[in-house]
């Protein structure tokens, strides 16, 4: 199901109007051709993009620069465990496409060569840069595949609770789930004034249901999750120049879905059920019934996504890779930026080698931003600030178009 709607004009961010800061261009030419000798020398290049910003305003990266830009600002995410693999992700430059429909499909087709049947491979798909008076494309969504959360009356919510402000978002916007706890969110894209909801194919979005190595009940609780985990609300930016549509995967580490999504108290929350079904004592703290049934749902997630040919690693693992890449990077005469609340993971921290000491918490450019605004946008579902600039070219696909929509009254 597609449903266009026209968003009306928020104000437009003071600085989608500035120039590219020449500095922060001519610092990332200046670190492409330290790590890239066989490029040639940067004066030319330097001066060329200088002459460029002064005339345009911008500049436009070669391809080259665009794929190692995104691989560095990947290098530089202190907050990511699985940093070892860097080099290796693919850039696909589509700078080209803004349109609405056009990103959303180029989205689907992300998850497809990253899904790469189970062989999950580290992508990322960079759309159009924002540009002096006309941004780029926006992702409303934080990550490509997420699973609606429904408010109940009693306050609780079916699904996901993150997502429940985004739903009631989308559901204004005329789209409907099936109404389970695992119904996939609708990917939702603004450029020159639309904004475009468009349902995940089913041939693009992969699930692992859960079940246990030891116990059988476990599959029916009706668990499940998502292969890939790609994120798609963060800016990236290289040189100056700001990409605000880059959505890029890795591979899950279980911890995310078995001791986070699945078990924080604020999201599926399922430690109390699965407790009692161990056959747990749950009457205090004390007798550490989470800590015991944190763990099975993580023997679960991994048991799963291995019968399921899906690739996925564990803490322990993913751990030594960490040190394994920071030991490279000190090697290779960088500093490696690191946020230790981050690298250690939610479970078994001290078990893991990451726990025992501290990294550079230095901040490197290029890299990946996640603004308030678009938190804001990926979690209440509120238009991003600068999606509606530009000329409005409004098409109207009115077999789905809700009357009411034209006139602004849903933004908030
Ligand atoms: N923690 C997020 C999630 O559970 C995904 C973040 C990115 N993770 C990754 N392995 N690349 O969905």
């Amino acid at each position: 199901m597609t449903v266009q709607t026209w968003e009306p004009p928020r104000r437009p961010p003071a600085e989608s109007r500035v120039d590219v800061d020449v500095d922060e261009a001519v610092e990332f030419l200046r670190l492409y051709y330290k790590e890239n000798p066989d490029a040639g020398s940067a004066a030319h290049r330097i001066a060329w993009v200088r002459a460029e910003i002064q005339l345009t305003g911008t500049y436009h990266h070669t391809s080259e620069e665009l794929t190692f830009g995104a691989r560095v600002a990947w290098r530089n995410s202190a907050r990511c465990i699985g940093r070892l693999y860097w080099r290796s992700m693919r850039v696909r430059d589509l700078r080209a496409v803004r349109e609405p429909a056009e990103v959303a499909a180029q989205c689907f087709e992300h998850l497809r060569i990253a899904y790469n049947g189970g062989r999950i491979r580290p992508v990322i798909t960079v759309f159009a840069p924002d540009a002096p008076g006309r941004p780029g494309p926006r992702i409303w969504n934080d990550q490509l595949i997420r699973y609606a959360g429904y408010r109940r009356p009693d306050g609780t919510a079916l699904g996901d609770p993150r997502y429940v402000g985004f739903t009631e978002s989308v559901m204004r916007r005329g789209w409907r789930g099936a109404g389970t706890a695992f119904d996939m969110l609708p990917l939702v894209v603004s450029a020159d004034g639309t904004t475009h909801l468009t349902d995940l194919p089913f041939d693009a979005a992969a699930e692992v249901p859960l079940s246990h190595p030891d116990h059988d009940w476990f599959l029916g609780l009706g668990l499940r999750w998502h292969a890939v985990p790609a994120i798609s609300s963060m800016r990236l930016s290289i040189g100056g120049i700001d990409y605000p549509a880059a959505p890029f995967n890795g591979w899950y580490m279980g911890t995310e879905i078995g001791a986070r999504n699945l078990a924080d108290a604020d999201r599926y929350d399922v430690l109390p059920i699965v407790a009692t079904k161990l056959g747990l004592d749950t009457s205090s703290d004390r007798t550490l019934w989470r800590d015991a049934a944190v763990i099975e749902v993580n023997r679960a997630v991994l048991h799963s996504f291995e019968q399921a040919g899906v690739t996925i690693s564990d803490h322990h693992t993913e751990s030594a890779r960490f040190l394994k890449h920071v030991a490279k990077e000190e090697k290779a005469g960088r500093a490696c930026p690191a946020d230790w609340s981050w690298i250690v993971p939610p479970i078994s921290g001290a078990l893991t080698p990451v726990y025992h000491r501290y990294y550079d918490t230095d901040h490197l450019k290029p890299e990946f931003v996640a603004d308030d605004d678009s938190v804001r946008t990926a979690v209440e579902g509120v238009p991003p600030r600068a999606a509606a600039l530009g000329t409005p070219s409004y098409s109207p696909m009115w077999s789905y178009l809700r009357k009411g929509q034209l006139n602004g009254s849903q933004a908030s």
